[in-house]
């Protein structure tokens, strides 16, 4: 097949971690270590509360804001609830839908997700969607048919056409914060590979496209065996991303990778 040239994602998913001067210098601190680099799609995703802030601390920079969640109605009597309209307003360009978090501690089920996505794309968000599997899962051999019936419950009824606004976050639950263990950049690949031919049987040649994302502790001293797995298009990061030397070195090892694809070409 084909090699399609995918653009490396680095995403800092920042939960529900920090307080407004916080996320105030760790914004501009990303935005100035950033500088113009566009080679690589960086986005930071603060808690609800600090968007506007994070957006003004962006502003001019090549850093992408991004939202955890939203609300998939327009408006209306949903309290507590934030609306894709007005993600849009604060800056936001991405939305994270079916996070682990939200799937096992919020109870969010696929067909919730999949009206999250259709939402958030008519509205013009792009969407990171995450997958991922339980260490139960895995260990029951389930973790192909997991993942393959988040894809196609969570992209149910999508036109191929929006695929350029979706990419895909690999997060198996058991690697993720503080777990003490770590996926191998060989299990992220075919994981990778096994969502990116679920996203083939969907849409056909456009999965190539499709930037899959890994996510579950991803740092600086494993970024890069993980990216440069020909299916590991970028990372979802969680802790590293509150600190912005890590994340910024991450990034570093994204442009290094990105480089080194484009000399072999
Ligand atoms: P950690 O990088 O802290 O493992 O978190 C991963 C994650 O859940 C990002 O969405």
């Amino acid at each position: 097949m084909i090699q399609v040239k995918r653009q490396k994602f680095v995403i800092g998913n920042w939960k529900m971690h920090t307080n407004a001067a916080e996320a105030r210098k760790l914004a501009k601190a990303i935005a100035v270590g950033v500088g113009r680099e566009d080679r690589v799609c960086v986005a930071v995703c603060p808690p609800f509360p600090y968007l506007a802030l994070v957006t003004e601390n962006l502003k001019g920079s090549k850093v992408s804001l991004g939202a955890q969640n939203l609300y998939p109605e327009e408006e209306g009597a949903f309290t507590g609830e934030v609306s894709p309209t007005m993600l849009l307003d604060l800056g936001c360009r991405f939305v994270i839908l079916g996070h682990s978090e939200r799937r096992h501690i919020l109870g969010e089920s696929d067909a919730f997700i999949n009206r999250k996505v259709h939402v958030a794309l008519a509205a013009g968000l792009d969407v990171i969607l995450c997958v991922g599997e339980t260490l139960e899962q895995r260990e029951a051999n389930q973790t192909s048919a997991v993942l393959e019936s988040q894809i196609i419950l969570g992209l149910a009824a999508l036109s191929a056409s929006l695929l350029p606004r979706l990419s895909i976050a690999y997060e198996p639950v058991w690697a993720i914060g503080n777990s003490g263990h770590q996926a191998t950049p060989q299990q992220a690949e075919e994981e990778h590979i096994v969502i990116r031919e679920s996203l083939a049987r969907m849409f056909g040649k456009e999965a190539q496209s499709v930037v899959i994302q890994y996510g579950g502790s991803v740092k600086p001293e494993n970024a890069s065996a993980l990216l440069s797995q020909p299916n590991v298009d970028g990372a979802l990061i969680g802790g590293a991303s509150l600190h912005a030397d890590q994340f910024l070195a991450i990034i570093q090892v994204a442009i290094e990778q990105t480089q080194r694809e484009e000399k072999s070409t």
